[in-house]
């Protein structure tokens, strides 16, 4: 930011509020990590003159049916502001142009979802331009959907003086240091989606971890690759992973020794050795006290550690007991730690622990494919020094 011009000019910030409104649909100071992390280049455009134009997508329309209209974020950033934020009509085209004309110097305004319009999500020249129409510079402030290359992140950027805003470059800086010097003993705990979406990651943490401990939805497929828990339920190829990582990194992964089993809601739950999982259950839903045990053993003299994903259904209130104890151990862990995704900052911020980790990412998918040196097309526009760029 320090390098383009942008005192008094119009600056789109490519923002990321991807967040999630809790069941009464406001978004309260436990669910506005990301919005709060864009705070402080908001502020300072907004000191420097500039008219503030935020973009961000919510959701992904056509694929889920969440909410999708910006209204919920535009009331949470007012509150966060102190400010009003005004709401603009459109993407683009003279009517916004005119709004944005008529401006006062360091006021805010949000754009509607960017990805309402279908040219969002593949790259398009055109949209591109109409978007760049109403402005004078660009900020990436959004490294979290910087692994996207979708009009708003990767060719927005090209039609204008660009940069990286600050908390997209304090991710990078972090994570690049995590990628190329991590500090051993290295220990990552890897949880979440599915396997295969991960394997990429897991593979390449792999070979640069000391102990790799794992949780969720990973380590059921785990135990099913090891026989423990009914294969049939997982898919082939996914087991096919898992049997491939355990054979080739067997001195590393750390599989959970006890689980929790029990029904849907957690209203029926119980806490069993590993080894005894019934024949007829195909899920576990959390880790329990000796998995803890491990994953504390695990860490021991650590100096770094990463860990992405709950390790366990902590969308079920009685499913949240590993993950939450696993965040108590960690708060005070002398290591570098890094915590990352959404769905484990979510309980950090529940849990207001967020202050007492090195550095919670605002990335899920993108701090994963950073740590993996795969391309990161929002950041390739950026002018970033080499080393920076994710690749
Ligand atoms: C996220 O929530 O990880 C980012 O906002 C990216 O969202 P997406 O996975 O829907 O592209």
């Amino acid at each position: 930011m320090d390098d383009v011009p942008l005192g008094g000019k119009r600056v789109i910030v490519r923002v990321d509020f991807n967040v999630s409104a809790g069941d009464d649909g406001v978004i309260d100071a436990t669910e506005d990590f990301r919005i709060e992390a864009a705070l402080p280049t908001i502020q300072e455009l907004r000191q420097a003159r500039c008219k503030v134009l935020l973009m961000a997508h919510l959701g992904r329309p056509g694929e889920d049916d969440g909410v999708l209209s910006m209204d919920v974020i535009a009331t949470r950033l007012r509150r966060m502001l102190q400010e009003d934020v005004r709401c603009l009509p459109k993407l683009y085209g003279s009517q916004v142009e005119s709004i944005v004309q008529g401006m006062e110097q360091g006021e805010v305004a949000l754009f509607p979802n960017v990805r309402l319009d279908q040219r969002e999500t593949s790259p398009n020249e055109g949209f591109a331009q109409e978007m760049a129409s109403c402005a004078d510079a660009y900020i990436n402030e959004a490294f979290s959907v910087s692994h996207r290359a979708h009009t708003s992140v990767s060719l927005l950027p090209t039609k204008l003086p660009s940069a990286a805003g600050r908390r997209t470059v304090l991710e990078v800086d972090v994570l690049s240091r995590l990628r190329l010097r991590p500090e051993h003993p290295y220990i990552a705990i890897t949880s979440g989606a599915k396997i295969t979406t991960k394997i990429g990651i897991l593979e390449f943490l792999l070979s640069q971890v000391d102990k790799m401990c794992v949780g969720g939805k990973i380590a059921n497929v785990f135990l099913a690759a090891q026989g423990i828990l009914k294969a049939d339920a997982y898919p082939a190829d996914e087991i096919a992973v898992a049997k491939h990582l355990l054979e080739s990194y067997a001195d590393k992964i750390i599989v959970p020794s006890d689980i929790v089993i029990g029904n849907d809601d957690g209203s029926y739950m119980q806490t069993i050795d590993a080894g005894n999982i019934p024949e007829t259950v195909g899920n576990v839903w959390d880790i329990g006290p000796k998995s803890i045990a491990q994953i504390q053993a695990a860490c021991e003299g650590a100096k770094t550690i990463i860990w992405n994903g709950p390790v366990g259904r902590v969308e079920v209130d009685a499913y949240t007991q590993g993950t939450k104890s696993l965040v108590d151990f960690l708060a005070t862990h002398s290591a570098y730690r890094v915590i990352g995704g959404g769905d484990t900052v979510n309980v950090l911020e529940k849990m207001k622990k967020v202050p007492s980790f090195n550095h919670v990412s605002v990335g899920g998918g993108a701090m994963l494919e950073f740590l993996e040196g795969k391309r990161m097309p929002g950041l390739e526009p950026l002018n970033l020094p080499a080393g920076r760029q994710g690749m």
